[in-house]
């Protein structure tokens, strides 16, 4: 049956979805799949079921696409969909709702505190620092690609960073930095892919060192032993089932100098852009591009 590839959408990682949908299309085409793009900002969702669609593979980043909305509309209207469902989408789109699951299942996240756009004392920046040891980032608490976020050692830097990011969220996260390396481990159905290590000589990851950075080195194989892999994978695999995640997604991690991992986030619609982890690792598991696409485009039987 006929597919639509969702992407576009209006949030704001508009411009990161437009890249990953049309390179998934493509490879779909080249596939033989009967796909077509849906961006679902330029025409009501109906349209999915006037023109006949029977799946539709999401490729829509953050909010709108990957927080559960649209996975519940899908669902009223009898639409198979790749990925996670309502819940799994709407938990891991809030990263301090994810963290209170982990803490209650003894998974290792960093120390954070939660403030709301309402009740924010500009005067506690002081003493939020000095709980979270020095160095804390800032993060809207739904939103992607490091949109919205950054690191911040002094009060007046956080109360700049909270001011900010609460243009993007009414609630902002305030996570401990953890000094040391980020790691990411993508999930495709029942398999994990190679872990990617990520190195920028930037000040953290953010959304330059993601997208328009040539100083952004990966490392993939990672360079773990095989033990530290798998255990890397296993809290990777628990991480997403806890916030019941389906399908495929992508964990990401920071590693502290003393080796320990600590869990970041979960990404229900990673990014599949040219410059992205999962095809990255995809490709070193031996999977090619337009494979990858099927794949993701067999999570909507379920
Ligand atoms: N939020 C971006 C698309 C990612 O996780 O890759
Ligand atoms: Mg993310």
């Amino acid at each position: 049956g006929k597919v639509a590839v969702m992407f576009g959408g209006s949030s704001a990682e508009r411009e990161v979805s437009l890249k990953s949908g049309q390179a998934v299309l493509d490879a779909l085409k080249t596939a033989g799949v009967d796909a077509h793009g849906f961006d679902p900002a330029d025409r009501p969702l109906t349209q999915l079921v006037e023109q006949g669609f029977e799946r539709v593979l999401i490729m829509l980043h953050g909010r709108g696409g990957e927080d559960g909305s649209l996975q519940g509309a899908l669902q009223q209207l009898g639409i198979a969909y790749s990925g996670s469902g309502v819940l799994g989408s709407a938990l891991s789109m809030d990263k301090i709702r994810t963290k209170w699951i982990w803490q209650a299942l003894g998974l290792p996240t960093a120390e954070y505190q939660v403030v709301d756009k309402s009740s924010f004392d500009a005067g506690s920046g002081a003493d939020i620092i000095a709980a979270l040891g020095g160095t804390v980032m800032v993060k809207p608490a739904r939103e992607g690609s490091s949109i919205g976020m950054a690191k911040v050692t002094t009060a007046d830097e956080l109360s700049v960073a909270v001011q900010e990011a609460f243009k993007y969220d009414n609630q902002v996260l305030l996570e401990q930095y953890i000094q040391g390396e980020e790691y990411t481990v993508s999930l495709l159905g029942e398999r994990v892919l190679p872990s990617i290590r990520m190195h920028t000589p930037r000040t953290f990851y953010d959304y330059e060192a993601k997208y328009q950075a040539s100083t952004t080195q990966y490392h993939c194989p990672s360079g773990l032993t095989p033990e530290t892999e798998q255990q890397l994978a296993d809290l990777a695999v628990q991480a997403f089932a806890a916030v019941n995640g389906c399908g495929w997604g992508r964990v990401d991690f920071m590693r502290d100098q003393h080796g320990r991992f600590y869990l970041l986030e979960v990404n229900t619609v990673p990014g599949m852009t040219k410059k992205s982890l999962v095809p990255m690792a995809a490709r070193v598991a031996g999977l090619s591009f337009e494979q990858l696409a099927l794949e993701i485009l067999s999570t909507t039987d379920r």
